[in-house]
């Protein structure tokens, strides 16, 4: 089959599409033929050789769409032929791959198989940091930081299907315009406004932020929270040994928090996308939520799609295509 790797730790340009044997379903697994696989931020650090950690797949990609083609012992064989998005370790830049069968969900009804390569990775980790156990409170303001990214718009979109009032930082008007579309009420321009000063000019203290800038945001996080309020860090591009002052914690009541959705055992992920399918596949099956694919690329231009995202062009997910004759998806968001 064809796998897309990186030849080396390096730039855009180390991505190559190499041969790799069709991988074979162990027990508990199936074999995915795949369609379109997501392209992530993490995949950039892996691809630079600066993911914390061992990554444990040479092949790139920690989401895939696709069709069941095989299964392995213990897995119900009525599985094969079914149209599926998968969550995954590593892998998934492939023409198949093989997974944990408790890793699989339905396409949700309206979503295209293509578009649905995008939505495992990013649901499963806005789903389990801010609505497992238990969602927002309706009414409650929520800060998403970055909302117009691959994670961001869907925290935007799941909180706004709650009835919570949503706040994010985009970095360009067309950005802004893209989160408004999505629902965002309060939209702050990172790169001219202190989302600290709007929120608090206009009298906003979050119930909850969602961050992925880390050092350099902290503290104004901290500062906007309203009392009782949940900090709720998945990455630090800025940076991730800051100072705190602790007295803000204990004044406000605060909490912080954070996850990585990779490294958390099987048995967890399973409760994730079991809960995720129950509660937010709904959302997408009435249109509540939908799927913001920007672009997708062949695999031969996966270099292309890493570009994209490493100078953070795109608006929503970017996605690589494992049939080279498939169309490219519009940027219907443009
Ligand atoms: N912990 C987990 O389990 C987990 C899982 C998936 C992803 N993540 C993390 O979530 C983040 C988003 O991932 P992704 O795959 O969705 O990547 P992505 O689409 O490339 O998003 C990165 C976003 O960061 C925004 N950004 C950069 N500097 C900013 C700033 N100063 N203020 C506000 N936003 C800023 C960019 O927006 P502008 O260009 O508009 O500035 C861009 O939209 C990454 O940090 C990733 O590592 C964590």
């Amino acid at each position: 089959m064809r796998a897309v790797v990186a030849s080396r730790p390096g730039g855009p340009e180390v991505l190559e599409v190499t041969r790799r044997a069709v991988p074979q379903p162990g027990a508990g697994e199936a074999l995915v033929r795949v369609v379109a696989a997501g392209v992530n931020r993490a995949d950039l650090m892996q691809r630079a050789g600066t993911y914390p950690g061992t990554a444990a797949d040479p092949i790139l990609g920690l989401e895939v769409s696709g069709v069941v083609v095989a299964t392995g012992a213990d897995v119900p064989d009525d599985l094969i032929g079914r149209e599926v998005c998968a969550l995954l370790p590593g892998g998934g830049y492939a023409e198949y791959v093989a997974v944990r069968a408790t890793h699989l969900a339905p396409v949700p009804a309206p979503v295209s198989t293509v578009d649905a390569g995008g939505l495992m990775e990013a649901a499963a980790t806005v789903w389990s940091n801010l609505f497992m156990p238990k969602p927002p409170e309706p009414g409650s303001w929520m800060l998403v930081h970055g909302g117009a990214s691959g994670i961001g718009s869907l925290a935007v979109q799941l909180a706004v299907a709650y009835g919570v009032r949503v706040a994010t930082t985009v970095g360009s008007p067309e950005k802004a315009v893209f989160a408004e579309k999505l629902g965002a009420q309060v939209v702050i321009d990172h790169r001219r406004q202190d989302f600290a000063e709007e929120l608090l000019d206009r009298g906003i203290r979050p119930a909850t932020v969602l961050d992925i800038i880390g050092a350099d945001y902290l503290e104004r996080n901290l500062k906007v929270l309203g009392r009782g309020g949940r900090l709720v860090i998945i990455g630090h591009q800025s940076g991730s040994s800051p100072q705190i002052d602790l007295t803000r914690l204990l004044l406000g009541n605060l909490t912080v928090t954070g996850s990585g959705l990779r490294m958390r055992p099987d048995h967890e992920k399973d409760q994730i996308i079991d809960d995720l399918v129950r509660n937010a596949w709904p959302l997408y099956e009435r249109g509540a939520v939908v799927p913001t694919t920007h672009a997708a690329f062949p695999f031969e231009r996966a270099a292309e799609a890493h570009l994209l995202l490493e100078r953070s062009h795109h608006r929503g997910k970017v996605l690589l295509l494992a049939d080279p004759d498939l169309p490219p998806t519009p940027d219907r968001y443009a």
